[in-house]
């Protein structure tokens, strides 16, 4: 982390990896933001996959193996168990406790599921435990979650999947839409404030975790919809000018000049499934809801 983070400080225009975001703070935090009103995405993904689940479980069939990426709470996934008939779930999540806790949870709750928890960056690629047959596998990405990779990583990412899941298997994914300003804005700037304390937790744990002197009252967060690359930007944004030490290195900033933290892409539907089709799935089933706010895609890999 001590690395990643120096680079991008030291970077033009500064950066840190959104991935920083979830210790087990940020990963509280990123809970409560899925309840807040402004956040259109949880209730409406959760939404369909409420009504879809019966189709989806037709599209999986029976005895597949369900493995989730970034697994958080393993929430969603709830809505999935009833109907599917799964008899093996695997949690990948890089919020070491957080995930032990969920998962054990989902295992108490759910005693006939065979519960498996991998504590990984998915952002980079990984194997699967060794205990896991790797045919009749069934993906579950929700959340839009791909929107924070750029639309080439996801690419990436989805091409990683592929190489993990034989031909055939089936990938479930949430995915947000482009829609009006308002309605992304305010999703990314809620009244409550619980997004600003979201982001400037990352500073608060380069303080507490890499001994980083930095003040998180002397940065703002600041949140917009960047139309050119259909992408919510989220920044830290210094109010003043300051110099930090950090490793032996100096880091400057300009009074305004900020650290970009996260991007959250928007798709379209057909802009999506382009995506996918470029990285080997194809598109089996998409659902939206009625006010075109959020997509869920089954998708398919290609042999
Ligand atoms: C996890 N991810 C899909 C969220 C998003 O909407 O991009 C993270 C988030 N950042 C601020 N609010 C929510």
């Amino acid at each position: 982390m001590a690395e990643e983070v120096l680079t991008g400080l030291t970077s033009r225009p500064k950066f840190c990896s959104p991935k920083f975001l979830y210790d087990q703070k940020g990963s509280e935090l990123f809970e409560k933001i899925c309840e807040l009103p402004e956040y259109y995405p949880t209730r409406t993904e959760e939404a369909i996959l409420a009504r879809a689940v019966p189709e989806i479980a037709n599209l999986a069939g029976p005895g597949a193996t369900l493995v989730e990426f970034g697994s958080g709470a393993s929430r969603k996934v709830r809505l999935l168990l009833e109907c599917l008939s799964v008899n093996r779930y695997l949690g990948i999540d890089i919020s070491r406790e957080f995930l032990i806790n969920s998962t054990r949870r989902l295992a108490a709750d759910y005693p006939w599921l065979e519960v498996h928890a991998a504590c990984a960056d998915f952002t980079r690629p990984v194997d699967l435990p060794q205990d896991i047959e790797p045919n009749r596998l069934v993906g579950f990405f929700p959340g839009s979650s791909i929107g924070n990779f750029t639309p080439q990583e996801a690419e990436g990412f989805l091409k990683g999947l592929h190489r993990l899941l034989p031909p055939g298997s089936g990938l479930l994914l949430g995915v947000d839409l482009v829609k009006d300003q308002k309605t992304l804005e305010a999703a990314y700037n809620d009244l409550s404030g619980v997004t600003a304390e979201f982001n400037l937790n990352l500073l608060d744990r380069m303080q507490r975790e890499l001994g980083l002197a930095i003040d998180r009252n002397r940065f703002r967060h600041h949140a917009f919809f960047n139309p050119r690359e259909s992408r919510i930007e989220m920044h830290l944004e210094s109010r003043v000018a300051q110099v930090l030490r950090f490793n032996g290195q100096t880091i400057r900033f300009r009074e305004g000049e900020s650290i970009h933290t996260e991007n959250s892409y928007k798709y379209s539907v057909p802009g999506f499934k382009n995506l996918a089709a470029r990285a080997g799935f194809s598109g089996r089933r998409v659902w939206v809801d009625e006010k075109g706010l959020f997509s869920v895609h089954y998708l398919v890999a290609s042999p």
